[in-house]
């Protein structure tokens, strides 16, 4: 049974994801309560493997649909050994990026047919959802900036065509348009303090329903 509950930050790159989660985990740890960090695609060591074949910036010729399956497979390890596992054991899963990703990127971005997109995120997924898409929502230029000076190099699907980066933006608006149950949208063009402030606020409320029995603090 599923006791814990699952937070995923999601949006444009660049946007603070890493950020935002970095001061979720400082504030579940301070709360004492127990959270699973983990990340799309990855999570898991074969999914980290899938990781590295999808980001890899010298392989250009990836074709559109080998990527979806990669991410579905990479998906498909990362829930069962590691996210439900973590939730029947009450604790709370926080994720970088997750299905809805899949969708903005690969649908609305990318152009694959939507009903592809649904079946192997089923596939993947079987009935699970996470309870809460946490989006953070830039203008991809500005993201684009922020990741530059962070000073890495760009990954393979960081270093798309703006008008692709919109349209991806876009996929997510639309989603939590349609799901505002499971969506919230913050804008991310505020600053760090700012945005952490009403991250946290959202986590408080997540954990003030799952947990009202309260936790150890
Ligand atoms: N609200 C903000 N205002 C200004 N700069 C920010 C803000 N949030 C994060 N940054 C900075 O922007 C850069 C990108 O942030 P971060 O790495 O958290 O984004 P990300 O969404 O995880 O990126 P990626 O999509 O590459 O994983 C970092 O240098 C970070 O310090
Ligand atoms: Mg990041």
């Amino acid at each position: 049974m599923r006791k814990g509950f699952m937070l995923v930050c999601d949006g444009s790159n660049g946007a603070g994801k890493t950020t935002v989660i970095a001061g979720l985990e400082a504030h579940l740890k301070q709360r004492g309560i127990e959270v699973v960090m983990t990340r799309e695609p990855g999570g898991t060591v074969i999914s980290e493997k899938i990781r590295e074949i999808i980001l890899d910036p010298t392989t250009p010729e990836m074709t559109d649909m080998t990527e979806l399956m990669l991410f579905g497979a990479a998906r498909a390890q990362h829930v069962r050994e590691k996210i439900v596992p973590a939730l029947e054991q009450g604790k709370v899963v926080i994720s970088d990026r997750f299905d809805a990703a899949t969708f903005s990127f690969q649908h609305y971005a990318r152009g694959l047919d939507l009903a592809t997109i649904t079946t192997i995120n089923q596939l993947a997924l079987g009935d699970f959802k996470p309870d809460m898409n946490l989006i953070l929502d830039l203008d991809p230029e500005e993201g684009l900036k922020r990741v530059k000076s962070r000073g890495e190099g760009l990954d393979r699907l960081e270093d798309e065509k703006q008008q692709f980066l919109q349209r991806a933006r876009e996929g997510y608006l639309v989603q939590a348009e349609n799901d505002p149950q499971r969506f919230t949208v913050i804008d991310a063009s505020q600053t760090k303090a700012q945005v952490l402030e009403q991250s946290i606020a959202l986590l408080d409320s997540l954990i003030a329903k799952h947990f009202p029995a309260g936790v150890s603090d």
